[in-house]
């Protein structure tokens, strides 16, 4: 043997070796003993208009720019013939223009107007869409023609409209598809020599989540549901700041009357890496009400965000003349009370009526709500102090949720932390964007965290692998992450991914959770991880140890475990993230003999740069297979860079 071959052999010896060695794992869970509660909002949702989420996204509107409010009022809208912007005798105060189609001037030539929708009008074959517009004539009775357009211009559906009254009023027809298209257009013709104002013209599909009218697309909302979440947290993020303090998110905007919701500029607006086109705004339609019912259907806690009077701090930087006065305050805080009265006051309250007149008399029982999004710096505390005060005052059992900033430690982060201990918030939002290693080094973050002062709402997080796309090495390391919020569940309350949604020609920000076009949606391998985590929270922690020792990376393992006591159930998570097979036993200490069933939910991968795509939705999917255990031990192989999942029932 020549000294390089035995270098060689001793080498791929050690290497067997260190394998050897490092492959068998004994774990024990102890089942008879259960540790801290999981709180039911563990897992959860956040939502925000960012990546055409809402408008193009959730929000089944396919009319983009329906009220003419748009700073240009005729964008996303062609027009020909005598078509005039107007505001005299407009019928909704907040959002004042609305058209004028006149006769072209000769019969054989024609006036109309049609609208490009959000990255095109799409339609499926024989559904059925909702058209409908508020409506009034200037003289006498006249008529529209309503066409959907293909994208050759041809006519897919048709219906006539007559428009017969002087005042404005709601006109709505019911238009079928001849075909399925994708970049189609919403067509409007006059077809009477009289002329028609239009207002808030819109085309919904009947076919929405619950068939509500002013409803929200259907798969997106299902894969909400799917995801079994325990809380959701709205409207976003950085859109509650706005880019300037006038642009801020304010929920009373977003309540009332449709057609009278104030519109307003997207805090994303401006923000597309190839897309400088300002076209991106918020009409409202889906707003605070239609929010809270969302987080009603989905089985989710409503965990609303509002402004705490700073714009957006990106934006703005230090500039304190960019945010509102500590003095002058008093109507943000006002606000904050008042959406406690919205969610939940009785019918008689101002508040409590206007939900009520939205169609939903009982309340909404909100719990909680945070003030302030992603803030830092002193401007922040000193902001939310009088609304901590306020809430505290009329509503002692409220919790307030207070920001640590946007990194996850350094000097800022700590100094929030330490105001919002000061001021005794009951959780504090951190959030953190972080590559892959991060997520695997952090797996041990909340073990030491502070037991005594506010819980933690890790509320945006996600792995940002170097090309920033859904992979499946991204979302391993958030599986791996995510056994540190169940171990340390006494702490962390609530979690959630973030951002949630994101158009495939419309985004300004990846990773996201869920993918979609006009058609069709996807399910990132991200989403998978939540969906397990969020179907098994548990109820309470078991202690989860390999030599007396939690496992959090040790050998590229991470583990937690728990027990849901009302379905009598464990669940033992376990992510593999090293190059090798695992050997695990598993020793449920306190389970008697005899036989169990259960299930092995695996995801897993070869290429860490797997990603679910649209034309390709189930490259990482879970897959379940049966388990029968017999006494207290469970010897598992765990291939390499997987997330397992194993159910046990007692
Ligand atoms: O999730 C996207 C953005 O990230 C949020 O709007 C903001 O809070 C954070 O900076």
């Amino acid at each position: 043997m020549n000294k390089s071959k035995s270098i060689i052999f001793v080498v791929s010896f050690l290497c067997v070796g260190i394998q050897f060695l490092s492959a068998q794992i004994n774990i024990n869970v102890d089942v008879k003993k259960p540790g801290s509660p999981v709180q039911k909002t563990m897992y959860g949702i956040f939502f925000e208009d960012i990546n055409y989420g809402a408008d193009g996204g959730l929000y089944a509107e396919k009319v983009k720019n329906r009220s003419f409010e748009f700073p240009q009022s005729l964008l996303g809208w062609t027009t020909f013939g005598k078509v005039e912007v107007l505001t005299e005798g407009a019928p909704f105060p907040n959002n004042p223009h609305y058209v004028r189609l006149s006769y072209p001037g000769h019969d054989e030539k024609r006036t109309g107007m049609d609208n490009e929708g959000f990255f095109g009008v799409t339609v499926d074959k024989d559904a059925e869409y909702r058209f409908s517009v508020w409506s009034r004539v200037p003289t006498e009775a006249s008529s529209i023609r309503v066409e959907i357009i293909d994208e050759s211009s041809n006519i897919i559906a048709s219906q006539k409209l007559t428009i017969d009254s002087k005042d404005w009023k709601k006109y709505q027809v019911m238009i079928k598809s001849s075909k399925t298209v994708n970049k189609g257009r919403l067509r409007i013709f006059l077809t009477s020599k009289n002329a028609v104002d239009l207002e808030h013209v819109s085309l919904f599909p009947v076919d929405t989540w619950k068939g509500r009218e002013n409803g929200l697309r259907k798969d997106l909302a299902q894969a909400l549901y799917d995801l079994h979440p325990g809380v959701f947290r709205f409207p976003g993020g950085c859109i509650v700041e706005g880019t300037g303090i006038e642009d801020r998110y304010q929920w009373k905007n977003t309540v009332g009357q449709l057609e009278n919701r104030k519109t307003n500029e997207n805090r994303w607006e401006f923000t597309f890496p190839y897309r400088f086109f300002p076209d991106y705004r918020q009409s409202y339609g889906l707003g605070f009400f239609e929010f809270f019912q969302l987080s009603e259907d989905i089985g989710a806690e409503p965990l609303p965000v509002l402004n705490c009077g700073m714009a957006c701090q990106y934006q703005n930087w230090d500039k304190e003349t960019a945010h509102v006065k500590v003095c002058d305050l008093d109507t943000y805080v006002q606000g904050a009370l008042d959406l406690i009265e919205f969610a939940n006051g009785d019918t008689t309250t101002e508040w409590g009526k206007v939900r009520a007149q939205m169609g939903h008399p009982a309340p909404f029982n909100l719990k909680m709500m945070a003030v302030g999004n992603e803030q830092w710096g002193s401007f922040y505390p000193q902001r939310l102090e009088p609304f901590v005060k306020a809430i505290r005052a009329k509503y002692p059992n409220f919790k307030v949720i207070g920001s640590a900033g946007p990194s996850p430690d350094g000097k800022d982060f700590d100094y929030g932390w330490q105001e919002m201990k000061r001021l005794k918030t009951d959780l504090v939002d951190e959030h953190y964007y972080k590559d892959p290693q991060w997520f695997l080094n952090n797996a041990a973050r909340y073990d030491k965290y502070d037991r005594k002062g506010p819980k933690v709402f890790a509320g945006e997080y996600a792995c940002h692998p170097k090309n920033r796309k859904n992979n499946f090495e991204a979302a391993l390391c958030e599986a791996a992450f995510m056994t540190g919020f169940e171990r340390n569940a006494d702490v962390v309350h609530m979690c959630t991914y973030a951002p949630l949604f994101a158009h495939v020609d419309g985004w300004q920000w990846r990773p996201d959770l869920i993918w979609f076009d006009n058609q069709r949606s996807v399910r990132s391998a991200n989403y998978y991880v939540q969906q397990l985590y969020g179907m098994h929270v548990g109820t309470h922690v078991l202690k989860t140890v390999a030599d007396k020792l939690p496992l959090t990376g040790k050998d590229g393992i991470y583990a937690s475990s728990v027990i849901d006591k009302s379905k009598n159930e464990i669940y033992l998570k376990i992510a593999n993230t090293s190059d090798v097979v695992k050997n695990v036993t598993y020793t449920l200490a306190g389970l008697k003999a005899g036989e169990r069933k259960g299930t092995l939910t695996v995801l897993k991968s070869d290429n860490p740069d797997a990603e679910n795509t649209i034309e390709n939705p189930t490259a990482v999917v879970p897959v379940t297979t049966d388990l029968k255990i017999s006494g207290n031990t469970l010897n598992v192989e765990l291939a390499p860079k997987t997330f397992s999942l194993y159910v046990i029932k007692l």
